[in-house]
């Protein structure tokens, strides 16, 4: 019997495949224009479909192979004790949830989403779910459908907050400043956060000190993801006693 392998799911897969038929279809037509269009257009077109194939190979990459190491650097600066509560927001098929619950024996990660299929091919709960269970974590994990921008969890709810890939799909400047400040607020005084994207990232730290959280860094890029990725890291101040 074949052993049932999780999927984590091919990351923006509409930008994937317009790259990967562009791409061909603009070496081909540069190709034929070389030798007809005048101020090298057919040269341009040749070297950005080749340009545009390459991306599409470097982003299957990062969804098939390198997005996996960049959520172990995540999680490994995290250094969980154990027994936390961890929040994954745009959680998709579980990528930080699931390896967060495996290092949770005591505690639960909650993934909250509304499970976009631009944002993540084949993206449902039962994904998540399904892969949960083929990783042996179902118990310590919990799902909810639901908007970054309006959580459905009480304030200080959780230890750790953390999100990969998720926060730039929001479309306005002030909807991830509603994402952020819901982080903040689900976060218990002297919980943490690490927030991976590949854009943004400036924004989410600045929006996270307006929020109150502090001793916030931004990481250098991390090339295990295409287009290159950065951890912002921040902890909500621990109530005076
Ligand atoms: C590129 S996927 C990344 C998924 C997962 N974090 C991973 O690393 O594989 C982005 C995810 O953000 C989710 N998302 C986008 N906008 C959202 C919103 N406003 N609220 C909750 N989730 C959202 C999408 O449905 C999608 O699952």
């Amino acid at each position: 019997m074949t052993k049932e392998k999780p999927d984590y799911g091919l990351d923006a897969p509409g930008v994937v495949r317009g790259f990967l038929i562009g791409g061909p279809a603009l070496i081909v037509s540069g190709w034929f224009l070389i030798p007809l269009a005048p101020f090298g257009l057919g040269h341009a077109l040749f070297f950005a479909g080749i340009a545009l194939f390459i991306e599409a190979f470097l982003m299957m990459g990062s969804s098939y192979y390198g997005k996996f190491r960049a959520r172990d650097r995540l999680l490994n600066q995290l250094d969980l004790r154990g027994d936390e509560s961890i929040l994954d927001v745009g959680c998709g098929h579980g990528l930080l949830l699931i390896a967060a619950a495996k290092r949770l024996p005591e505690g639960r990660a909650v993934g909250i989403d509304l499970w976009s299929q631009v944002d993540q091919g084949s993206n449902s709960k039962e994904a998540t779910l399904t892969n949960a269970r083929i990783e042996g974590v179902t118990q310590r994990v919990e799902v909810h459908g639901g908007d970054m921008r309006k959580m459905p969890f009480p304030d200080s709810t959780f230890d750790v907050a953390v999100a990969n890939l998720a926060i730039h799909n929001v479309p306005t400047r002030e909807g991830r400043r509603e994402a952020i400040a819901e982080i903040a607020r689900v976060l218990k005084s002297g919980g943490r956060t690490a927030l991976m994207d590949f854009k943004k990232t400036g924004q989410y730290a600045r929006d996270l000190k307006d929020f109150g959280v502090a001793d916030i860094r931004v990481s250098r890029p991390i090339f295990w993801i295409f287009p290159p990725v950065r951890i912002v890291t921040g902890r909500k101040p621990a109530r005076p006693a």
